[in-house]
Order: C-alpha cells, then sequence, then structure tokens
C-alpha cells in the first residue's frame, strides 16, 4: 500500500513542525508548508534528505490559489493527498478596544478565511478521490472568550471551531472527517517569547494541571483523528486545555 500523504501548513516552526516531524515518524510522505518556506525546508531535510518523504512548498494561507498549487504539486509529485492538517496561525495582541478593522481583518484572514478556502480546496478534492481527513488547529482562546491572544484571534478560532462543523456535514457523506483540535498553552517557542516570564509563571499557575501543554501530545491526536479508523470522529472538538475549560 502506498504511504499516505499529508500537507501541513505553518509546519516550518513551533507546533506545525512537532505535527510534520510525527506524520513523519508515523510513515507518512509529508508536505511541509509555510510562508517561511527555508526553514520549513530546512527541517523537510533532516526528515528526508533527498526529498522521497518530506519537502516543503510555499505556501501563504490567506492566499486559495496557494492552496489549489499545494495541491496540485502534491498529486504532482506523490500522485495524492490524503490528509491536511490547517496549523498556520497568527496574531499581535492588541487592547480589545483599540482593534483597528485592518488588524481584524489581517488576524481573521490568516487564521480563519484561510481555514475556509483550505477546506473548499481539500474538501472538494478528498469528496472527488471517496475519502480523507482535514484536522484544524483551533485554540483555547476561541472557546472561553480569552483574549490574552487578541479578541480578533479569539473570534477567529471560535470561527475555525463553527467552520469544522459546517464542512464537517458538508463532506460526510463522501467519506471526508473535518475535526478541530482546541490546544490550551503549550510549551512552545511562541509562548516563551510573547509571555514575559512573570506572566508566564501566573498564567501556568492558574493551569489546572499545573503544566504547560505538550506540543507533541497535540499531534499524536492529529496522527490519530487523520488514522482511517478515525471516520466516526467527525465535527468534534478535541479539547486539550489542563482542565481550563471544562465543558
Ligand atoms: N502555542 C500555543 O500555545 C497555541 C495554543 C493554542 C493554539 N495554537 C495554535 O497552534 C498553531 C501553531 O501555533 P504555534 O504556537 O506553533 O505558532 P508559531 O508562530 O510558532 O508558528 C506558526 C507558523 O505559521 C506560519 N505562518 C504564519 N502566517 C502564515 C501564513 N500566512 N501562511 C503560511 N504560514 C504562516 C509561521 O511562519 C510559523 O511557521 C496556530 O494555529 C495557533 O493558533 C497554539
Amino acid at each position: 500500500m502506498p504511504q499516505r500523504v499529508v500537507l501541513i501548513t505553518g509546519a516550518a516552526r513551533g507546533l506545525g513542525a512537532v505535527i510534520a516531524r510525527r506524520f513523519h515518524e508515523a510513515g507518512y510522505r509529508v508536505a511541509l508548508a509555510d510562508i517561511a518556506v527555508d526553514d520549513a525546508a530546512a527541517l523537510a531535510r533532516t526528515l528526508s534528505p533527498d526529498g522521497g518523504t518530506a519537502f516543503a512548498l510555499r505556501l501563504d494561507v490567506t492566499s486559495k490559489a496557494d492552496f489549489e498549487a499545494a495541491r496540485d504539486a502534491l498529486i504532482g509529485r506523490w500522485g495524492a493527498v490524503d490528509v491536511l492538517v490547517n496549523n498556520a496561525g497568527a496574531s499581535k495582541v492588541v487592547p480589545l478596544m483599540e482593534i483597528t478593522a485592518e488588524q481584524f481583518d489581517q488576524v481573521i484572514d490568516v487564521n480563519l478565511r484561510s481555514v475556509l478556502f483550505a477546506c473548499q480546496v481539500f474538501g472538494q478534492h478528498f469528496a472527488s478521490t471517496g475519502g480523507g481527513r482535514i484536522v484544524n488547529i483551533a485554540s483555547l482562546a476561541g472557546q472561553n472568550g480569552g483574549s490574552a491572544t487578541g479578541a480578533h484571534y479569539a473570534a477567529a478560532k471560535g470561527g475555525t471551531i463553527t467552520l469544522t462543523k459546517v464542512f464537517a456535514r458538508d463532506l460526510a457523506q463522501h467519506g471526508v472527517t473535518v475535526n478541530a483540535i482546541s490546544p490550551g498553552p503549550l510549551d512552545l517557542p511562541i509562548v516563551h517569547e510573547s509571555v514575559p516570564a512573570d506572566r508566564l509563571e501566573k498564567v501556568i499557575a492558574g493551569i489546572p494541571v499545573g503544566r504547560l501543554g505538550s506540543a507533541s501530545y497535540i499531534a499524536d491526536v492529529a496522527v490519530l483523528l487523520a488514522s482511517a479508523q478515525a471516520y466516526f470522529a467527525n465535527g468534534a472538538c478535541w479539547d486539550v486545555n489542563g482542565g481550563l475549560f471544562m465543558r
């Protein structure tokens, strides 16, 4: 049986890089998509020096045409795509009452409109082949109204969870599942870079399990949701937040 193929956005660093490594370990051929294509390419080379099982491609998630080009590149290179992980995200924290139209649109474009485009392009492709898996990386901020990362980011992630359900409902009849994973604060570079150490200590003290989350566990969940046996998990939001938010 040919090795399954996964496309991961925002795979140059952080959570996306961890997810890319984990899918590769699980036996997938991995396309690492990012605007930071040099970093993605460096990681791809460490996974697969000859490019046989990993390669990088430049993809800006705000561009639908980039998703179409990525789909075509993967079909051209490996003949198929089986799984899409919408992981790329970005935010710049701005006080709630000061968010401008431009800042709002920009954060919505990267974090939410990207998910719409990706699910349109890959959802249609997966439906035409009779199956596929889409995993969207949401965030606790989108569930609990937390604005530490910006209200525009929280709104976008709430929207990601809703789009996950809409696409899940629409695509299920074609053998395609769509799920979200919603992490709380993870032990990742961006968290240490963007939160001052004294504030981070307070954040950690407020997490019921008393620790930041593990990115590799999020990657495990993504691999689990991508498996062929995962057909009954659909339209779900998988909370991994240390007990910060319980339904
Ligand atoms: N770090 C956390 O604690 C945390 C918690 C909850 C959710 N998340 C989510 O996890 C995902 C990954 O976050 P991270 O912590 O690894 O962040 P990060 O900033 O370290 O990595 C994000 C990656 O996305 C890429 N990217 C940014 N804009 C892009 C664009 N327009 N097109 C393509 N790629 C782009 C960046 O180049 C980078 O490689 C995001 O969706 C984020 O919202 C993270």
